[in-house]
């Protein structure tokens, strides 16, 4: 069931979206249904990847992760995102990036979470 929120993505040709406004329907691309990605937040492999999201003194900073992240052209973090639940943010990396970024909020840390795509091992939570 398609909720709000969700990133669907192609495994034909990589196109991602988010779903913003459930409308009913299924996702295609490339003449076929695009797969529901799952969050994932047990890192168990040698790089990290679950978000982690420190207080700055105008909103926090988001790193991936424990253990900073590969930022090369076959391998990196293209998006990292944080919600308060009602309001969204996101910042779009290129290669030799920094894994990080920093967000404006004037939101409770405790009541933000994180998310991440990897560019080879998919979408993480914190
Ligand atoms: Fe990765």
């Amino acid at each position: 069931m398609i909720a709000q929120k969700q990133i669907y993505k192609c495994n034909v040709c990589g196109n991602m979206v988010e779903v913003l406004y459930v409308g009913g329907g299924e996702l295609t691309c490339c003449n076929q249904a695009m797969e529901l990605l799952a969050e994932k937040n047990d890192d168990t492999g040698m790089e990290k990847h679950v978000p982690v999201i420190e207080e700055t003194t105008d909103g926090v900073i988001v790193k991936v992760g424990s253990v900073a992240h590969p930022m090369e052209e076959s391998h990196y973090i293209a998006v990292i995102e944080i919600s308060d639940g009602d309001t969204e943010q996101k910042a779009f990396l290129q290669p030799g990036d920094a894994p990080e970024a920093r967000f404006v909020t004037i939101a409770n840390l405790s009541s933000i979470s994180a998310r991440e795509y990897c560019t080879v091992h998919g979408l993480w939570k914190s």
